[in-house]
């Protein structure tokens, strides 16, 4: 790839979903390239910068979106954010809940990936509420602007490789093993799945209907492929959907400080909206 060509891949990728490459990532992009270029059988990636910018350009650039990002997740991600919705959020929430007039919980995971982060959260609220002996009607909208790993999250499928790190009891309670044709495949439990609604949502640019607020969020390893004002534009419109006294988890890797925001820090990468 030339310089050139870079330069407009690059534009294009920043201007669709906000993701800014630098100007470093020339050989990565071009090796994630390859694939879109095997896809639709074109021979070089000057040609295929045409092809972007001709009558199905359209139709093409969520694909490109789709190899450029990075979709890297796994189980329980970064533990300290699950101990703190067990321990210090969920025990908050549940004590305000007749106060606020809250009928429901509800939990937004942005820029959900495969399906990990929704499924851990769907987890650790399922046995937070069944250990609690408590009953509250909770659910989790799960956004990613890949539409690819959107379908493949919902389907909730996983190899053995992905959750070989969850202990025994985990993996037993939540996941069915796939035997025969299926074998090596786990498939999160259908209690679980139906507790997650997963859509297609562009964090810059799509709104969710004017309603829609929630108790939590979590917007983790996403912010940092953004650069200063893209991160406080993200910022800004998910505080909008944040209740009052409503928690935001980002990825330990990002940081606020860039950010102006009201939030107040109750632990690393873990912060809560003023009452
Ligand atoms: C590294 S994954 C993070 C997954 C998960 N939150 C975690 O922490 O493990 C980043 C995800 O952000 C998504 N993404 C990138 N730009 C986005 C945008 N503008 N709107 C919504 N999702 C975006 C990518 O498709 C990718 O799945």
């Amino acid at each position: 790839m030339r310089p050139p060509e870079y330069q407009f891949i690059r534009d294009l990728v920043y201007r669709h979903s906000r993701i800014d490459l630098g100007s470093e990532k020339m050989h990565l992009v071009t090796a994630r390239l390859n694939k879109r270029l095997r896809a639709t059988g074109i021979p070089s990636v000057k040609q295929y910068c045409d092809f972007l910018q001709g009558p199905r350009a359209k139709e093409e650039i969520p694909h490109l979106i789709d190899v450029i990002s990075t979709n890297h997740t796994y189980f329980f991600r970064e533990p300290g954010h699950f101990t703190a919705l067990d321990k210090i959020i969920l025990p908050d929430l549940v004590a305000r809940r007749s106060k606020e007039h809250w009928s429901q919980l509800r939990v937004w995971s942005a820029a959900c990936s495969s399906g990990e982060e929704p499924y851990s959260i769907a987890i650790a609220m399922s046995d937070f509420f069944s250990q609690a002996n408590l009953r509250w009607n909770w659910s989790i909208e799960a956004t990613d602007i890949s539409n690819r790993i959107i379908a493949q999250a919902a389907r909730g499928i996983f190899t053995e490789d992905k959750v070989s790190r969850l202990e025994a009891g985990v993996l037993r309670r939540n996941f069915q093993k796939g035997f025969g044709p299926q074998a090596g495949q786990h498939r999160i439990k259908a209690h679980l799945r139906k507790q997650v609604n997963f859509q297609r949502f562009n964090l810059l640019e799509d709104t969710l209907p004017r309603d829609v607020m929630f108790q939590v969020i979590f917007c983790r390893n996403v912010m940092i492929y953004f650069d200063p004002a893209t991160q406080q534009e993200l910022v800004d419109r998910l505080l909008t959907r944040l209740v009052p006294g409503g928690y935001l988890l980002v990825g330990h890797a990002e940081s606020l400080s860039n950010v102006t925001h009201q939030l107040r820090m109750i632990q690393p990468a873990t912060y809560q909206s003023p009452l």
